[in-house]
C-alpha cells in the first residue's frame, strides 16, 4: 500500500522568548529530525509524555507550524512545494479532532450550523450541508434532535461525538486525532475508540492518533511511534512495540500504564525515575540518558540514531533491550 503520510528529517524548532534579551538564546528542539511514513488506511499512534513535541508534529501535518527543516509530503503533495490549489485539496483531505471539545466547537452554534460551517466555507450549497449534516451525525450514532443543540447542553463524550461528525463532514481521507479521548472517562473513552475504529473501517480513512496513553494506542493502532523530547525513539509494528518494546522509554511508559495484557504481567519493570525531562537542557547524549537505568558513558556523549531491528522495527538506542 502507498504511503498518505511521509515525513523525512522534520525539524521544529522554537526560538526561546524567555531568553530573547538574553546572550543564550536557547533553541527548544520540539521535532527534531523525524523521519516516518503513514500508509493509506493505517492507523498510526503517536505516544509520548507531555511536552515530547506530538502537537507540534500535528501542527506541522496540518501546515498550522512551518517546518524548520525537512519534507512532509501528504497525499502525493509536497508541502513546501504547495500550490494554494494543493493546499486547498489538503484542506478537505485533512480532517483534525482536538482533545478539548470547546477548542473543536465554537459555543454559540448549534450543533447543525458548526457541522455545516466547514462545508459552507468550502462552497458546498446550503441544502447539500444541511443533508450531509444529517448524514454525518447519523454516523456518529447521535439522534438527529441534537442538531438543534448548544455545546453547554452536551456531555464530553457528545461533544467529541459532534467534532468527530464535522471532521467527516468534507469527507476527508485522512484524520489527525490530538489526544481525542484524554478528557473523556474511562468508559467513555472506549465508545469513542470503538467509534474511531468503526469509521476507518467503513470509510478507509487513514488515522493519526496521538495520545500520552500507552494503552489507547495499543488498543486502536496499527503501528506504533514513540516520541521522548522531540525524537522519534522507535517506530514499528503494535504487536512488536506495544509487547516486546526495544527502547526502555517505550518500556518505561508500558510499565507506567496499568497493565490490560495479561501476556505482560509479571515481567521485570524498567518504571522511569525523574520527571519527564525538559527540552531546556538537552545535551548532546541520548535525551533519555538521564532517566535510563542502561545507560553508559557512550549514551553521555553521542546522540542515538535509528538502526533497524527488522524490517519494520526502528529504535534509536545504542542498547535496545531484548525483542
Ligand atoms: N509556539 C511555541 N513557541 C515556543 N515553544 C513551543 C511552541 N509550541 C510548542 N513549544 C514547545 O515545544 C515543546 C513540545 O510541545 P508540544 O508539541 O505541545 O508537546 P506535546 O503535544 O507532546 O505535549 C514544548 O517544550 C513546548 O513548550
Ligand atoms: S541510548 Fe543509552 S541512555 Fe539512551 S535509551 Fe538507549 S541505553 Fe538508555
Ligand atoms: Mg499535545
Amino acid at each position: 500500500m502507498s504511503d498518505m503520510i511521509e515525513l523525512r528529517n522534520v525539524c521544529r524548532f522554537f526560538q526561546n522568548s524567555k531568553n530573547m534579551f538574553q546572550k543564550d538564546k536557547r533553541e527548544v528542539r520540539a521535532v527534531d529530525d523525524i523521519t516516518f511514513s503513514i500508509k493509506e488506511g493505517e492507523i498510526v499512534g503517536l505516544v509520548g509524555e507531555s511536552g515530547s513535541g506530538k502537537t507540534t508534529l500535528a501542527r506541522v501535518l496540518l501546515s498550522l507550524t512551518k517546518m524548520t527543516s525537512g519534507s512532509v509530503v501528504i497525499d502525493g503533495v509536497d508541502l513546501s512545494k504547495a500550490t494554494n490549489k494543493d493546499m486547498d485539496k489538503l484542506h478537505r483531505e485533512i480532517a483534525v479532532v482536538f482533545q478539548d471539545p470547546a477548542s473543536n466547537l465554537n459555543p454559540r452554534e448549534t450543533v447543525e450550523s458548526s457541522i455545516m460551517r466547514p462545508m459552507l466555507i468550502h462552497g458546498e450549497r446550503k441544502a447539500q450541508a444541511k443533508q450531509k449534516a444529517r448524514e454525518v451525525l447519523e454516523m456518529v450514532k447521535m439522534d438527529l434532535r441534537y442538531l438543534d443543540s448548544f455545546p453547554h447542553q452536551l456531555s464530553g463524550g457528545q461533544l467529541q461525538r459532534i467534532a468527530i461528525a464535522r471532521a467527516l463532514a468534507l469527507s476527508p481521507k485522512i484524520m489527525i486525532l490530538d489526544e481525542p479521548t484524554s478528557a473523556l472517562d474511562v468508559s467513555v473513552q472506549a465508545q469513542i475508540l470503538n467509534l474511531l475504529l468503526d469509521l476507518q473501517e467503513r470509510m478507509g480513512l487513514t488515522y493519526l492518533i496521538i495520545t500520552h496513553d500507552l494503552n489507547v494506542i495499543k488498543y486502536i493502532s496499527d503501528r506504533i511511534a514513540v516520541m521522548y523530547l522531540g525524537k522519534l525513539v522507535e517506530f514499528g509494528p503494535t504487536e512488536e512495540v506495544g509487547v516486546h518494546p526495544a527502547h526502555p522509554y517505550t518500556k518505561g511508559l508500558m510499565d507506567a500504564a496499568p497493565i490490560l495484557d495479561p501476556r505482560l504481567r509479571g515481567r521485570e519493570k524498567v518504571i522511569m525515575e525523574g520527571d519527564p525531562g525538559s527540552l531546556m537542557n538537552v545535551g548532546a547524549g541520548c535525551r533519555f540518558y538521564a532517566r535510563c537505568k542502561y545507560a553508559t558513558e557512550e549514551c553521555k556523549l553521542n546522540d542515538p540514531t535509528q538502526i533497524k531491528l527488522s524490517d519494520v522495527h526502528q529504535v534509536a538506542c545504542f542498547h535496545p533491550l531484548k525483542i
